[in-house]
């Protein structure tokens, strides 16, 4: 989080009129979808074997490959289709589906048997962690299809008995939709739809939307312990009292699914809108499970075909099935765990602290520790951090009293009034000073009040200086954020101040670091970003974190940072500067996502005329030409992004001395055209990569040429480090 910056608009007319333009731009900027990942992913397999099936994870006990799933749980994947699909290969598992055509009007019986067909179970989704599967299931049918024919559809799924799947009762349900339908499981459940002619009205009643109870929509649970072996039919389907069937195909359908997945609506009864949304099935939810013996109690060795054999994993019962004989179980993480329970070390401890939103800490010194986590609150404060925040151990009443005794306690008394009465005033001051009013009416930037900062503002909070001021890591609505407090230099006034920030605020790209709010209470305001949990990319680079990126991260790395600077360089229509690229100004999430920081922020600091030569940021990175002609062009952050490659592939730090620096020995090599190799990271510079690491080395190159209109724009240099990283792809 060290950091100086400089931000500049390319053209030198006066700045407020430059911002309406641009702030116009900006807002119409596409937003950025949210990128979240896990830190590192957790193996979900067997060693050695796919996790994916197209877009569907396929988690152990499932499997794609020989080797790779229990008994019952293989899974075909079909990549014939467009992403492949995956299918239950469980023998004997399949819909079986049975069409008729009948008379209508005639003895009922089948005018044309079309006879059944059957179909594999297509699997949609697993959650290990709850023991369950989605799959897609067939629904009955009767659509009266004109005047003289009605096309009946019954099914029946079938995933065998019990073991290892069975149908949840919790999750599914019995549906009928129709006018007048009942649906019906063999030897299960049924329900009845209906819905009432008033002859007073001469109308048939209206269904309500979003509701299944009765009245066009019917549902019933099912039987606990369900068998997944289920057959649905439509017992009758007639209309007898009124005239609700629409013109065309009219339909009634019964069926078990997932019952958060549907939402009745009208248009759905009494016609084929449903069966043509639904065409490939619906879902169904089934419990998949374990063993006949339940749970081995702590006295019992664990039997040798155990499912739960990761550490840190617990063993939970179904209800018994087979009328109380057999007791299945399954498997989950432990409390404060994660992963996949069924493998070796698939159950992960859970980093709490760097998901405050699941696992709050409120304003407390959070600790991660095996299956748990510690918030403590700070000292001289109490409470339990992971439920409210803290509070102050002595509250000011009570400090004002022990302080206070006789006169002297009403003389500080008026000294408080008067200190708050001067306070609460200079803070409306500089409210408005620091263009408060503007921002308030803006409304796209949260606008914190001071004692929600100040809390923040500890010492052990403290992450870091800038060219900005103190950097401070806290939790603010539940979400971690860095708050920039400014100490030297003065900030620029008023309204100035709030255009700037309403323009940073808007600029939402996933490489940059987004503004997201801001306190104005105080002489110099102070800024709220998001706080990125990696730190810099030159902490990490050179640092003492311990971690070593790879080459496949580097180059991610210098991709996306390209992509962020060319963002603020073209897309917004007008050029917008950054003037300081360097590892510091480069911050990394959870992932190793680059976002680039302090864009702008040196235009809120005046620059003190006295200061040399005007020129901010870090001489190491400069452009030459920009040091000789104080003209600051986007080839100038191109330059310093050149620099940025070297460090990366080199991992050596780039100084600024005539005659060691990082970027004299590269360039000196390439002059006596030289291999560079020697100069390459030991530690990635691997026999098979060598092409690719000299690829990026061409780019810097190009990037550090002296003459600033041969140097490739930010654009070109992100499309060349993204076919590099396409190549790597290819090699890996
Ligand atoms: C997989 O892809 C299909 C079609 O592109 C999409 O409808 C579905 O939601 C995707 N599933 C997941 C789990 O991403
Ligand atoms: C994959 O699906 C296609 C189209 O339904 C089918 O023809 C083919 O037999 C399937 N492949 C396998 C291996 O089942
Ligand atoms: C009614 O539909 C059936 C099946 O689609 C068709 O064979 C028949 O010709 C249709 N009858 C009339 C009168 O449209
Ligand atoms: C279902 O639909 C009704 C009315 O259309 C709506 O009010 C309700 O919020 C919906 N419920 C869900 C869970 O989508
Ligand atoms: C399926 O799992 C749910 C819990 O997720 C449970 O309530 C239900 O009883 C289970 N049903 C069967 C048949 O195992
Ligand atoms: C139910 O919602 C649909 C849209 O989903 C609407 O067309 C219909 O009129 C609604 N029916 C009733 C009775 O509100
Ligand atoms: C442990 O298992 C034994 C034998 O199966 C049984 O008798 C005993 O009640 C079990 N203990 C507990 C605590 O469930
Ligand atoms: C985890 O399980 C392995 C065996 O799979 C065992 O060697 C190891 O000691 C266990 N670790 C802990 C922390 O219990
Ligand atoms: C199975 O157990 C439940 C309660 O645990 C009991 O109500 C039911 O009668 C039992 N059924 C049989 C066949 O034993």
């Amino acid at each position: 989080m060290r950091s100086k910056c400089a931000m500049a608009i390319s053209s030198s007319t006066s700045r407020t009129q430059d911002l309406v333009p641009l702030l116009c731009l900006l807002l119409m900027a596409a937003a950025a979808p949210q990128h979240s990942c896990a830190s590192p992913p957790l193996p979900v397999t067997l060693p050695g074997c796919p996790d994916k099936c197209g877009n569907i994870s396929i988690p152990y006990p499932f499997g794609t490959k020989e080797g790779c799933f229990k008994p019952d749980f293989e899974v075909l994947c079909n990549d014939s289709f467009h992403p492949p699909r995956a299918f239950i290969q469980m023998a004997g598992a399949k819909i079986t589906v049975d069409d008729t055509y009948y008379k209508t009007n005639e003895d009922g019986m089948p005018d044309n048997d079309i006879g059944s067909s059957e179909w594999p179970i297509e699997l949609v989704d697993v959650s290990v962690s709850e023991g369950k599967a989605r799959v897609l299931g067939a629904f009955s049918y009767d659509c009266k299809m004109n005047d003289t024919y009605h096309a009946v559809r019954r099914q029946e799924i079938d995933l065998g008995y019990w073991m290892p799947f069975s149908m949840s009762d919790a999750d599914d349900v019995l549906m009928g939709i129709g006018s007048n339908v009942v649906a019906k499981q063999t030897s299960g459940p049924q329900c009845q739809s209906y819905l009432l002619y008033q002859l007073s009205t001469r109308k048939t009643d209206d269904p309500v939307n979003g509701s299944c109870s009765g009245q066009g929509c019917c549902s019933a649970n099912l039987r606990s312990g369900g068998m997944a072996a289920t057959e649905v039919t439509i017992q009758k389907n007639t209309k007898d009292d009124g005239g609700f069937y629409g013109d065309g195909v009219s339909c009634s359908y019964a069926m078990i699914v997932d019952k958060s997945w549907y939402n009745f609506s009208s248009p759905d009864v009494d016609s084929d809108a449903f069966l043509r949304r639904n065409a490939a099935g619906v879902p169904v939810v089934v419990n998949f499970s374990f063993g006949v013996d339940g749970c081995p109690n702590a006295s019992e060795p664990t039997p040798d075909d155990f499912a739960c054999v990761s550490n840190y994993s617990t063993c939970i019962e179904r209800p018994p099935v087979l009328d109380n004989v057999s007791i299945p179980y399954f498997c989950s993480c432990s409390a404060g765990y994660e992963g996949n329970p069924y493998i070796h070390g698939g159950c992960q401890d859970i980093d709490e602290c760097a998901r405050p939103h699941m696992y709050p800490c409120y304003g407390g010194k959070c600790k991660n520790t095996p299956g748990d986590y510690e918030c403590s609150c700070p000292a001289g404060t109490k409470g339990n951090a992971k439920q409210a925040p803290c509070t102050d151990l002595f509250p000011l009443p009570a400090k004002i009293s022990v302080g206070g005794i006789g006169g002297l306690f009403l003389i500080a008394l008026m000294v408080f009034v008067v200190l708050i009465r001067n306070e609460k005033r200079k803070m409306a001051e500089f409210f408005k000073k620091n263009g408060g009013p503007t921002l308030e009416k803006a409304k796209i930037i949260k606008i914190y009040r001071k004692e929600e900062l100040t809390p923040i503002l500890t010492r052990s909070n403290f992450i870091g200086r800038g060219a900005f001021g103190e950097v401070y890591k806290g939790l603010l609505d539940n979400q971690l954020v860095a708050v920039k407090k400014p100490i030297d230099g003065n900030v620029a006034q008023n309204d100035q101040f709030a255009n700037e920030v309403i323009i940073q605020s808007q600029v939402i790209h996933k490489n940059i670091v987004k503004l997201i709010g801001c306190c104005l209470e105080v002489d110099k305001p102070m800024l709220v970003y998001e706080y990125l949990s990696k730190g810099s990319l030159d902490d990490i680079l050179h640092g003492s974190s311990g971690v070593l990126l790879t080459l496949e991260q580097r180059l991610n790395i210098a991709a996306e940072s390209a992509e962020g600077l060319a963002y603020m360089h073209s897309k917004t229509g007008k050029i917008i500067l950054h003037g300081d690229v360097k590892p510091a100004n480069i911050l990394l999430n959870d992932c190793f996502t680059p976002k680039i920081s302090d864009f702008g922020i040196s235009r809120l600091i005046v620059i003190d005329k006295e200061q040399t030569d005007h020129i901010i940021g870090d001489r190491t990175y400069m452009d030459p030409v920009y040091l000789r002609d104080g003209i600051l062009t986007d080839k100038s952050d191109v330059y310093s992004f050149g620099v940025v490659l070297l460090e990366l592939i080199s991992r050596k730090k780039a100084t600024y001395s005539d005659n060691n620096s990082l970027v004299r020995s590269f360039l000196d090599a390439h002059k006596n055209q030289k291999e560079a190799t020697e100069l390459f990271d030991k530690e990635i510079a691997k026999p098979d990569v060598l092409k690719i690491l000299a690829s990026v080395y061409e780019i810097a190159v190009s990037c550090l040429n002296l003459d600033a209109d041969e140097r490739p724009n930010m654009a070109q240099v992100e499309a060349s480090l993204l076919k590099l990283k396409a190549d790597l792809g290819m090699i890996n």
